[in-house]
């Protein structure tokens, strides 16, 4: 169950007053444009044809964005906690990026201080596409991004310090290993965001074992959006009993 309709069932008054992204009106346009790009495609998917040529070549040309509300909601949280230092673990077109760049931005025009937002994506024409995305959003988006082109499991192994947020929006089994590469990094309360936790529970198996072990530190809740998100609170190994 999605806390809100779908864009194309609200009125323009409705996104107005819901979006709370702070941004000019051709992006906030741009990007429910990019949303319902996503949309179409994930409901034309083909199951036969990903059987045929296998899901990673299938989605390769795909955008699988996060979806709206969900980029709302991970923009509202990077606001509310002040996020300045950003993972992605799953960045495709850079859809989701957007957002975390502009919270970031919002951050620092609010707090001072510096930022940005690592973004990991293994399909080099993906990540061009990403980049020529961001260009297209101006606003300075692109600015904030350090996208590590590459499999995470070694462009996450470098180069991370003091991480507020993590959004993990990427093929399952890839979740859990993004998650220990990022943990140490994290900052006592940073928040971590994962998609589709209730829909892939089954595939999630191993990353919600360990995220709802108490030894291992999390507080964790699943908030009800369609397929499920689940936002954790890193409280610390061993900390916050
Ligand atoms: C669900 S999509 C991300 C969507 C994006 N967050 C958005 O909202 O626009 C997941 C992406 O993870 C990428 N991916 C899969 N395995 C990866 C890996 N090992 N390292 C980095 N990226 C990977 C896929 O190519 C895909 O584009």
């Amino acid at each position: 169950m999605s806390f809100y309709p779908q864009p194309a069932q609200q009125s323009e008054k409705r996104i107005i007053h819901q979006c709370p992204v702070r941004a000019p009106a051709g992006l906030l346009g741009y990007l429910d444009s990019l949303h319902t790009i996503s949309t179409e495609q994930e409901d034309a998917i083909d199951r036969t044809e990903v059987e045929k040529v296998g899901f990673d070549n299938y989605m390769k040309d795909k955008y699988i964005a996060l979806d709206q509300d969900k980029c709302w909601f991970v923009y509202q949280t990077c606001l509310a906690t002040g996020a300045r230092n950003v993972v992605e673990a799953g960045t495709s077109f850079g859809v989701s990026t957007i957002y975390l760049s502009l919270a970031v931005q919002q951050t620092i025009k609010l707090r001072g201080g510096e930022g940005r937002v690592i973004a990991t994506e293994n399909e080099p024409e993906k990540a061009a596409r990403a980049r020529s995305t961001w260009a297209e959003a101006g606003e300075g988006v692109a600015d904030l991004i350090d996208l590590r082109e590459g499999d995470l499991r070694e462009t996450l192994k470098d180069g991370l310090a003091d991480i507020d947020l993590l959004l993990l929006d990427i093929w399952a089994p890839l979740a859990l290993p993004a998650l220990r590469l990022v943990e140490p990094h994290f900052r006592r309360g940073a928040v971590v965001i994962c998609d589709n936790s209730i829909s892939s529970a089954d595939r999630y198996a191993d990353l919600q074992a360990y995220m709802r072990d108490p030894k291992n530190g999390y507080a964790n809740l699943t908030v009800p959006f369609k397929n499920g998100l689940e936002m954790s609170v890193y409280l610390g190994r061993y900390g916050g009993t």
